[in-house]
């Protein structure tokens, strides 16, 4: 069954063929849109568990799009991105879902259901106008915490009753708010941050943003109460009402909170456009007035469900809900929110109490949605497999979707493009006339009425959109080079837990979440500091990162404290396990060796132990030069600096009076700066010979660099054809650039001052090769020769053609390809036995000086 047909002529009848098919065969797939919680939903909701919003997942778009990426790559599952959104909306939204006040969870008796003002819109799209079911999702792909995070992340609703927090709260909105940096400061040193946190205490809550605007004009918009009766909302008095209530069915993205079921709604949409007959859908409602009402002028078109599934869909909850009850021909559009935190955003407060029915949120998950549905066909022309997951990965960051100038940050600039008045106006007021006959309003209107009020509506969001996000902008393009590279690495954090759970979940947090953790991408394990046992497994992804490292997983670990004897044993022994791995597989390593020591302020190295420390660092930066320590640590850092290659480099502060932000983006550009790890994997053939040749494809984003190192013990003693090679594989033109000094030489096309210690040269066609042969010659000692550090370009503007990436590796559609080859890089010195064995000798000297001081 397909409803995929793009041409205009037969949609009519399609929508007619569709609404009837549905009604008559179809509904009692369609369990979402029943009024009551469905079968397949009640696992997140039979017990406290998922109440606990602790227990969900982040509500953040890595995360939902990491969920969607592990559904598109399970085992077997080949649907494509249509059949994927559609399911999606199918299997896990459903709006307006409210707790009976007072009501206990009993045998038989679940205190939820679909009451909220938000149901009757979401049943219409659902049942009428994209149409679907979630008969072929495949449930098991994804554990009961990861169906009810993307549940709760995709269901809209508003929780209205007192929490009993709000004196802490709702005053803090506008701080929490402020304490997201703008988006320009991200990449500065970071002593440029201490001005703008500390602006945060003089930020007094400064009233709602429309006090400034002239939409809200009616004075009274505080008295009245909600046009959907409050007591739906289980509340009967307005003191029971939250002044800060809780928005559901949001989540985090740089480029402000979205709404993300409007926003899936409308790609789903615009993969299966549809544009009913009004009468259609009128004649199918439950409620039909007596025949001789007739519709006004504006409300005979067609409804198209691009528009009802996101923006015209808001509006006329708006137009029926609270325009009504104000009798003004303005709307108060909007609601502005705050998480309470964005590293671990679980918790998302509105500022106001009254006039929900289009938040923030929901704009912009409707623009976003809106934007995208009337692009999309075009794009899956230029990339016929376009996957959901990538489609959400260029839309929000600033990647821009298959070279478009389409991208969130961009929607306000195609909002006017998009959404002209005329034609929001037109299907505000043709959906109105249709979800009028659906809610439950305190009031009755007339379809003059409506037209009326979708005007409008329509009118207020038109200026209120502009006056949105201000500083909300796209990134302009930054001299800083590391802006444009990506990390790849292999994180070993040591944590401390002396530190508790709630001060450092959110340090630890945001450096992970940073750091690339993907298939493909970077790996992160963390382990306790005291005695290197594993807190979280090694894990490619964020989201079993999560599972692993909890509240009780944390509290249950072992003795807290800090040994580094243990920890650099342990790191050895992870390193080895490492290239031993990389050597079956021939592989070249690729990602950096991080390993990130997080004592607590308490923790330090027992005196008895430093020259043990020392030696055993030393050796293991002669033989393992890829290894780097680095230290993220509270209390006085100075403690450390005998632990690490460069003091200045590699300790840094974790200071929890501070905001996250402050402490840990530093730590991220440290781990940023490591380049990408070249080493010769000594690895055999099944023969027994030795594998001269590895060869490696990488990928590239336009514009961005990538930088690798080879240590000296990969070239050092004198060696036959050995040589590293660079060959482009996409049709673009790559700068590659080598030093022995400079541990990022890159050709910078902004400054024209060519540096003197690194060579660049410019291949398209053409292989660069590089003669790795005599490169020590004039050193006597293996740690004196400098490394060869080397980086590769993109250019920066491509034909999207010329650049698409279809193989699982890519992350995003568009990255340039080149492949890496090694030609017999030196094998003599690994210092795996000889690591062994000193290694012997190294804990038997610790444990004597051990127990000559007991
Ligand atoms: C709720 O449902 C889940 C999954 O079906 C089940 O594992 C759990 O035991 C149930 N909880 C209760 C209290 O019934
Ligand atoms: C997944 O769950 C939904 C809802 O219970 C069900 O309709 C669907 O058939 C299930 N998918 C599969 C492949 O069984
Ligand atoms: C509050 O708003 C007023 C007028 O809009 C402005 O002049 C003032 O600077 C603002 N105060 C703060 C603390 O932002
Ligand atoms: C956010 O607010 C909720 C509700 O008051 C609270 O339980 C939670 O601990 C808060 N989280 C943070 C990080 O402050
Ligand atoms: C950790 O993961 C590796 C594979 O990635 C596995 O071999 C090992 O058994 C796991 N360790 C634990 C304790 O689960
Ligand atoms: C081992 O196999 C490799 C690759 O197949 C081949 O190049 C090499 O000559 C073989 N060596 C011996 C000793 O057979």
């Amino acid at each position: 069954m397909m409803f995929y047909c793009p041409p205009p002529l037969t949609q009519a009848a399609l929508g007619v063929f569709v609404v009837l098919y549905l009604t008559s065969l179809h509904t009692q797939a369609q369990e979402n849109a029943q009024l009551q919680i469905p079968p397949s939903l009640v696992e997140c909701y039979n017990d406290s568990h998922f109440m606990n919003r602790d227990n969900r997942l982040p509500a953040n778009i890595e995360t939902f799009i990491n969920l969607i990426e592990k559904v598109e790559n399970s085992y077997a599952f080949n649907q494509d991105i249509r059949q994927l959104a559609v399911s999606l909306l199918h299997r896990f939204r459903q709006d307006g879902i409210q707790r009976a006040p007072g009501v206990m969870r009993t045998v038989g008796v679940l205190p939820f259901s679909p009451t909220g003002f938000q149901f009757p819109k979401f049943r219409i799209l659902l049942s009428r106008l994209i149409p679907g079911d979630a008969m072929r999702f495949p449930n098991d792909t994804l554990t009961r915490e990861e169906r009810c995070s993307l549940h709760f992340m995709l269901s809209s609703s508003v929780d209205m009753q007192m929490r009993g927090d709000e004196h802490q709260v709702c005053n803090k909105l506008a701080q929490y708010r402020a304490q997201r940096l703008p988006r320009s400061a991200q990449h500065k040193p970071k002593n440029s941050f201490v001005g703008d946190v500390e602006t945060i205490d003089n930020f007094k809550f400064n009233g709602s943003k429309r006090k400034t605007s002239h939409i809200r004009t009616n004075a009274k918009d505080q008295e009245y109460d909600f046009g959907w009766a409050e007591t739906d909302f289980g509340v009967s008095h307005d003191n029971d009402i939250s002044h800060c209530p809780v928005e559901n069915g949001v989540i985090h993205t740089d480029w402000g909170t979205v709404a993300t079921g409007t926003l899936v709604a409308g790609i789903a949409a615009g993969l299966q456009p549809q544009t009913v007959q009004l009468k259609t859908l009128l004649a199918l409602a439950s409620r039909r007035p007596g025949s001789g009402q007739s519709l006004p002028q504006t409300a005979t078109v067609n409804v198209d469900n691009r528009w009802a599934a996101t923006l015209a869909g808001d509006l006329a909850e708006v137009a029926l809900i609270q325009m009504p009850m104000t009798g003004s021909d303005t709307a108060s559009i909007g609601a502005d929110g705050a998480w309470n935190s964005t590293v671990m955003p679980r918790w998302y407060f509105l500022s106001q109490r009254h006039n929900v029915e289009m938040t923030d949120a929901e704009i912009r998950g409707g623009l976003d949605g809106l934007i995208i549905a009337m692009n999309i066909a075009n794009w899956r022309t230029q990339a016929p497999n376009l996957k959901l997951s990538q489609l959400l990965r260029m839309y929000y960051s600033m990647d821009r979707v298959l070279g478009s100038n389409i991208m969130a940050c961009n929607r306000k600039e195609n909002f006017p493009i998009y959404a002209p008045l005329n034609i929001m106006t037109a299907q505000t007021s043709a959906f109105a006339q249709v979800l009028d006959r659906e809610i439950q309003l305190k009031v009755t209107l007339t379809p003059e009425a409506i037209a009326q009020f979708s005007t409008g509506a329509s009118n207020s969001l038109t200026s209120y959109i502009p006056l949105m996000d201000r500083r909300l902008d796209c990134l302009k393009p930054s001299e800083d080079i590391f802006t444009r590279t990506s990390i790849l690495t292999d994180l070993y954090i040591f944590l401390d837990t002396a530190w508790s759970y709630q001060i450092v979940e959110n340090y630890v947090n945001y450096v992970v979440q940073r750091m690339n953790i993907r298939p493909y991408g970077s790996s992160v394990t963390l382990l306790t500091a005291s005695g290197a046992s594993l807190l979280a497994n090694q894990s490619y992804s964020i989201i079993d990162f999560f599972k692993q490292w909890n509240f009780e997983t944390h509290s249950q670990a072992a003795k807290p404290g800090f040994s580094l004897p243990t920890i650099l044993s342990k790191a050895t022994e992870l390193t080895h396990g490492l290239f031993e791995i990389e050597s079956k597989r021939n592989s070249l390593g690729l990602r950096s060796l991080i390993m990130l020591l997080m004592p607590s302020p308490l923790a330090y190295v027992n005196e008895h132990d430093f020259d043990y420390c020392q030696r055993y660092l030393d050796f293991l930066y002669r033989t393992k030069p890829d290894i780097n320590f680095i230290y993220y640590s509270g209390g006085v850092l100075v403690r450390f600096k005998s632990y690490v290659k460069d003091p200045r480099t590699d300790l840094f502060l974790l200071d929890s009076e501070r905001d996250v932000e402050v402490s840990s983006l530093p730590v991220v550009q440290r781990i940023k700066n490591e380049p990408r790890r070249i080493t010769s994997p000594c690895s055999m053939h099944f023969n027994g010979s030795r594998h001269h040749q590895q060869q490696v494809k990488q990928y590239l984003p336009l514009g961005f660099v990538n930088f690798y190192k080879i240590a000296a013990n990969n070239f050092f003693t004198p060696g036959y054809m050995r040589y590293i090679k660079i060959k482009a594989l996409s049709r673009t033109a790559f700068v590659i650039c080598t030093s022995r000094r400079n541990s990022w030489p890159y050709r910078n096309t902004i400054s024209s001052s060519p540096s003197t210690e690194q060579e660049c040269l410019q291949v398209s066609n053409n292989v660069f090769s590089y003669d790795l042969t005599d490169l020590c010659l004039s050193y006597q000692i293996k740690h004196e020769c400098p490394p060869l550090f080397l980086s590769i370009q993109a250019q920066a503007f491509a034909d999207s053609s010329q650049i698409m990436c279809e193989e699982e590796e890519c992350l995003s559609l568009q990255q340039t390809q080149f492949l890496l080859i090694t030609n017999n890089l030196d094998c003599s010195n690994q210092g795996q036995q000889l690591l062994k064995s000193i290694e012997l000798i190294l804990v038997i000297t610790f444990l004597t000086i051990k127990n000559l001081y007991k």
